[in-house]
């Protein structure tokens, strides 16, 4: 405290000083003229006076001039004796000779010659204020002149000026005083409310980040006046440090409990049924891990693309929980029991999937419409309008309901944890919660949060807001998603956020945010070709596709605006302008997934890529070679795994996205130590994966060179980078992630008295 005291003084003394400084300077300037003023007016009237005496006397004067001196002396007579201040008068012969004068003026007899000496001269009135060694005069001396204006004789008044300079004396020492006390005063009122202004709350605030880098917070910072609007920015930044913090010691805890620091699918099972205590295990997500489409009138089991199902499904297998998902495949129902539920996946019946059916209505209004044209660009910063309308959001509502009353029927009046997947099932959390508090509901949002600013053009955003509150645990895949939700639900609704601990309390529910960026599984789950089988394999495609000899960068990606495809072909095609040793020796192959088709918006962007890859093509391809092969269609995952394997280089160039599994998934596939990744900075990997090529894919240049960099890389560099990124990724694998989850969800929240 008194450290802080030692700190404060001095900034608040300094202002003081300076503002009392420059007032005092001010006021010093306006007496010293004031005083002079008054001085000078005093004078004046010595002026005024003396003048009036000369006028009053010339006439008698004139008369006795005409007599000779001793007569004219005893005429003047006592005419010429003063009072105060008027000292006197004399009287003198135009050659300079005095007549008479008072008897006071003898003392200054010296100096009253000279100016009347000087008046003669001249000859004029002359007005002199002298400095004797006894006082100050003031001298007018007047010509006195006949009719035709000859000089006759002339006429000194002499006043004291102790008067006036006395006077003139106590106003400077009244204004010293005065402004003395003015500005002592000043300078305590202007130290006093800098220091509580100023000094206090930043010293508080200086105070309260110490406590907070070192981790010794205990309070929340009162919001002072000058720092309240950087309260925001406070919050934001310490929620980010702490979060970081929490984080890092976390780590720190289980590096240290653990000696083996790898997730695998035997520790998640162990893990879970620690966390789960007897509880079921419910998933519910909009896509299904499994679709059976109908092929020469027989149900085939399609893996969908996305993110989604890569990291849950290796979860769920080892888990004997449900995955309640919508039934998309157009032989779902041949294959499902009675209670809409089969085992999966087939080949390893692991966990049960209960499919939720949809008529096209419902599903072109709550998937496409709402999910897919509203919140989906709304969440991506791809520049894409989203599109709110109010029978889409009906359907949503309605939807949602579906899904949730499915939860509750699985089950069933068992306890259960419940896990809600993404931004298609935003109110199902606060649905399940009405019905039965007693559940344990995560939500894990796969796709960014954006700005709070961003959120509100939704129509329903507080419906959304208070949807997704309603679980006990809500989850991002980076730190700045979380912090862009608190502050959503601190702009937009009455909810009390605690930044301390990351949770938002609203309708009496407390609900935690928090960071869980996913990962992959480490090995695939399907076979992998390996030796000669993969070197077969590898050889097939690039028959099929004609890519005999050429150098193979791959793109995997589900058709959508917010990849960055177009972005990609353009850099591919600048590759080729920049670096033309690479045509005919150089094919992107480009892997896109259609999803989404019933959206006009997907339908013409897949339209826009063909069209390009096509002009692309056309103006560099010879006779037997494309610089793009852009396939389109459902690959399965060993078609999918051997072109990252093929490929020397992987591009992902998305314009944003929450995570981007394919960019892990390119890592995972390496077991060879080899291939580049090429790595857009808007994605959520682009933090953990560093040695990346990290490119910004709106800048052309950049990206091109990035490809070229890629091809031309030392095998000894590509190899680091690689065990890096590999090493990186099997510790934060989809095990790992789920475990943090689960661990988070099933934990008892963290009280202040705890922190
Ligand atoms: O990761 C976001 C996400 O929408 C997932 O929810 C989904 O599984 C995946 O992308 C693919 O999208 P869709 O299921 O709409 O084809």
């Amino acid at each position: 405290m008194s450290s802080e005291t030692s700190l404060r003084l001095p900034n608040a003394l300094r202002m003081g000083l300076l503002v009392t400084g420059l007032v005092g300077l001010l006021m010093g300037v306006l007496a010293w003229l004031q005083v002079e003023r008054e001085r000078t007016s005093d004078l004046d009237e010595l002026d005024r006076r003396a003048y009036i005496l000369v006028h009053q006397m010339a006439y008698s004067i004139q008369a006795i001039l005409k007599l000779p001196d001793k007569e004219a002396a005893a005429a003047l007579g006592s005419t010429l004796e003063g009072y105060r201040p008027l000292i006197g008068l004399a009287v003198y012969r135009p050659d300079g000779r005095l007549i008479a004068e008072s008897p006071d003026l003898v003392g200054f007899s010296s100096e009253l010659k000279q100016t009347v000496l000087q008046a003669i001269l001249e000859p004029k009135d002359v007005v002199k204020t002298l400095e004797t060694p006894t006082t100050q005069i003031h001298i007018v001396t007047s010509v006195i002149r006949t009719a035709e204006g000859q000089p006759e004789g002339v006429l000194a008044v002499v006043h004291d000026l102790a008067d006036v300079m006395e006077r003139a004396r106590n106003r400077r020492q009244q204004f010293v005083l005065w402004g003395g006390i003015i500005i002592l005063l000043l300078l305590t009122a202007v130290v006093a409310g800098a220091w509580l202004l100023y000094d206090r709350p930043l010293n508080r605030m200086a105070e309260w980040m110490r406590q907070l880098r070192t981790g010794e917070i205990d309070e929340p910072l009162p919001v002072d006046p000058p720092v309240a609007r950087l309260a925001t920015e406070r919050d934001r930044l310490a929620a980010t440090l702490l979060a970081k913090q929490t984080a890092t010691q976390k780590q720190a805890q289980q590096k240290a409990q653990q000696t083996h620091p790898i997730w695998s699918r035997t520790r998640w099972r162990a893990h879970l049924n620690d966390c789960l205590r007897g509880s079921h295990l419910l998933l519910v997500s909009h896509r299904e891990p499994y679709l059976h489409e109908l092929q020469n009138g027989q149900p085939h089991l399609v893996t969908p693309a996305g993110g989604l199902v890569a990291a849950l499904d290796p979860i769920m297998r080892a888990s004997n929980g449900v995955w309640i998902a919508h039934g998309a495949g157009n032989a779902d129902r041949r294959t499902v029991d009675a209670k809409d539920r089969l085992m999966v996946p087939p080949d390893d019946p692991s966990y049960v999937l209960r499919r939720v059916w949809l008529s096209r209505e419902e599903e072109h209004g709550y998937y496409h419409g709402f999910a897919n044209e509203g919140l989906w660009p709304l969440c991506h910063r791809a520049y894409e309008r989203p599109v709110f309308r109010a029978h889409n959001w009906e359907y949503y509502v309605r939807i949602n309901r579906r899904f949730a009353e499915a939860v509750l029927q699985e089950a069933g009046s068992d306890p259960a944890v419940v896990l809600v997947h993404d931004y298609q099932l935003a109110l199902v959390p606060r649905l399940i919660k009405e019905a039965r508090p007693d559940l344990r509901v995560g939500l894990f949002w796969y796709i960014p949060w954006p700005d709070a600013e961003t959120f509100r053009i939704c129509p329903w955003r507080n419906e959304l807001l208070s949807g997704i509150l309603g679980a006990d645990l809500i989850g991002f895949h980076l730190q700045q998603y979380c912090n862009h939700f608190m502050e959503t639900v601190d702009r937009l609704i009455d909810a009390r956020l605690d930044w301390h601990h990351f949770s938002i309390e609203s309708s009496g529910h407390l609900a935690r945010v928090r960071p869980f960026p996913i990962g992959v599984e480490n090995k695939m789950d399907q076979p992998i070709p390996t030796g000669v089988i993969l070197a077969q394999r590898l050889a097939d495609l690039r028959d099929r596709h004609s890519l005999e000899n050429l150098r193979i960068a791959v793109g995997i990606d589900r058709i959508d605006y917010i990849k960055g495809l177009p972005e990609r072909f353009n850099a591919v095609a600048r590759l080729l302008e920049r670096y033309p040793q690479y045509r005919g020796r150089f094919t992107l192959v480009q892997l896109g997934m259609p999803s989404r088709m019933h959206i006009r918006r997907y339908r013409d962007h897949l339209n826009e890529l063909e069209s390009l890859a096509d002009t692309i093509n056309w103006r560099f391809q010879t006779a037997s070679w494309q610089p793009i092969r852009f396939l389109v269609g459902q690959h399965d995952p060993v078609t999918v795994y051997t072109f990252m394997r093929m490929a020397e280089v992987s591009i992902v160039s998305s314009l944003h996205d929450g995570m981007n599994l394919v960019a892990k998934e390119f890592v995972a596939a390496r077991s060879d130590l080899d291939g580049v990744l090429v790595l857009s900075e808007f994605t959520g990997a682009a933090r953990e994966l560093e040695d990346a090529l990290i490119v910004n894919p709106y800048d052309t240049e950049q990206f091109a060179e990035a490809i070229y960099l890629a091809l031309d890389m030392p095998a000894d560099e590509r190899r680091e980078r690689m065990i890096r990124m590999r090493r990186r990724l099997e510790e934060n694998n989809t095990y790992r992630w789920a475990a943090d989850f689960l661990t988070e969800l099933t934990a008892k929240p963290v009280t202040d008295e705890e922190s």
